[in-house]
């Protein structure tokens, strides 16, 4: 059986301060207490998400108390987010920052702390942990987070490239995670499952949801194909309730459909990733409301904001009151919200109808990593917003009357004239304005006063604007 550390390809100086692959896997194998794919598994069949906080500070006690903090608050899963430097592979960095001035460190340097202190993070707390971070490239952090016995990890060679790095070629972050991937596939042969979450957030703001899911089901195929058995499929909250409903629900046929039946899907939604409300009662609304859209998309855990998401990283109180919040939204007291079923309906059918065409023309290539390059070079792929040269970033999405995400320019996408006909006919009722102040307004809908104003997805009556789905 190949050795895990040797499948990725690590320096040997590196591979030396590890624990060998027996080692690792036994621990992994042995592990007490729930794992994350069994606390999924259990939320997917109880139909109540499970609530995880985002967290991360430089100093191993602080992290310790940390995640023993939030702990109280009844998270299903807890994070263990990275700084920079370690996303970056800038371990020296992270190493003397750690040593100089640990709280400048915006996440918990992983690597720098070492397996042995990983492993008394999982042994801190009875709550699985995820690796959380946006590394184009994370062998070595993969490799620490095993060792230390944590067996989710998020990213991919797509969703952890163009919304962090400006040039970092896909070609080479897709080699870093396929080998991410073929451990993690290894590992399932193995009896270990990974969870693997596939960050469809992506550049965060206005995304539209073809756009995340095209890219999170490619990324969930090239982990198919190297044996991974567990993926958590990631789609960012827009703020329209029925088409995040229908966002999240796709998910599963559209997984049932480009997978098959090897792979275990866990629907996971990150509450709202754009700038939030600067005000409490705003925000916390924002997160009760993002938890309970989760349980009626059928999400198996929902990734919680908190109150001061508009002022920086939260402390371990607002970031505790956030999962309290967002649990709330998931709780049987809403269940008396009835979404219009019909409305659900039609964004799914548009939704799973853009999905298939952007990815099936990459599905069809000969090789899946060459296809997906060379779809991002002439931008039949794409994301809007990226920092990155390898994104052509030709997309530009717009809200509609209602909140939900439309294209209003569809760039290079391979979308046929009936797709690119109901987009021009969500948007044409809507007052024109230069761009930048559409897309300026659009980015701000829950941080100023539009989403307050009109803010009644759940009860709202008026017609739907895109109701011709005429072939
Ligand atoms: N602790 C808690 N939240 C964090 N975020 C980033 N780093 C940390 C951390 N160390 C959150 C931001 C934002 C999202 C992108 O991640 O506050 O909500």
């Amino acid at each position: 059986m190949a050795d895990l550390l040797e499948m990725l390809d690590l320096s040997a100086e590196f591979a030396t301060r590890l624990p060998d692959a027996e080692e690792i896997t036994a621990h992994l194998m042995a592990a007490p207490g729930l794992r994350p794919v069994d606390v999924l598994r259990a939320a997917a069949l109880s139909g109540r998400p499970i609530i995880q906080p985002r967290c991360g500070v430089g100093g191993h006690r602080q992290m310790v108390d940390l995640l023993q903090g939030l702990a109280q608050a009844k998270p299903g899963m807890l994070s263990v987010t990275i700084d920079s430097y370690t996303r970056l592979r800038q371990f020296a960095v992270a190493a003397r920052v750690l040593r100089e001035q640990p709280a400048d460190l915006n996440g918990y340097p992983l690597v720098t702390h070492g397996w042995l202190r990983g492993r008394e993070l999982v042994e801190a707390v009875d709550v699985p942990l995820e690796v959380r971070h946006g590394s184009p490239d994370a062998r070595e952090l993969f490799a620490v987070s095993l060792a230390a016995g944590i067996s989710s990890f998020e990213g991919g060679g797509i969703s952890y490239n163009l919304p962090y790095s400006k040039n970092v070629p896909l070609a080479v972050s897709l080699a870093a995670w396929r080998r991410v991937d073929a451990v993690s596939g290894q590992l399932a042969r193995e009896g270990v499952l990974i969870d693997r979450e596939l960050f469809g957030t992506l550049t965060a703001v206005l995304m539209p949801p073809s756009i995340s899911l095209a890219v999170t089901l490619l990324e969930a195929r090239l982990a198919a194909e190297e044996g991974v058995g567990c993926v958590s499929i990631a789609y960012p909250q827009s703020g329209e309730a029925h088409q995040d409903v229908a966002a999240l629900r796709s998910i599963r046929s559209l997984s049932q459909r480009y997978l098959g039946p090897g792979v275990e899907v866990y629907p996971v939604l990150h509450e709202f990733m754009g700038p939030f409300p600067r005000g409490v009662p705003e925000s916390d609304a924002l997160i009760m409301y993002g938890g309970l859209v989760g349980r009626l998309g059928g999400a198996a855990k929902v990734v919680c904001k908190t109150n001061q998401e508009a002022h920086g990283i939260p402390d371990v109180q607002a970031n505790a009151h956030g999962i309290r919040t967002a649990a709330l939204g998931t709780s049987d007291l809403l269940d008396f919200v009835r979404l219009d079923d019909d409305r659900i309906a039609e964004e799914q059918y548009w939704i799973e109808r853009e999905v298939a065409e952007i990815i099936e023309p990459v599905l069809d290539r000969p090789d899946l990593t060459t296809g997906v390059v060379e779809a991002f070079a002439r931008g039949q792929l794409d994301v809007p917003f990226s920092a990155s040269v390898h994104a052509r970033s030709e997309v530009v999405p717009q809200r509609d009357h209602h909140g939900a995400i439309r294209y209003r320019n569809v760039g290079n996408l391979p979308f046929s004239a009936v797709t690119r006909r109901h987009h021009v006919q969500c948007l044409a009722n809507i007052r024109s304005q230069p761009l930048v102040e559409v897309l300026t307004a659009d980015v701000n809908y829950f941080a100023d006063a539009r989403a307050w104003r009109s803010f009644a997805p759940v009860v709202e009556q008026q017609p739907h604007p895109c109701v011709d789905n005429t072939d």
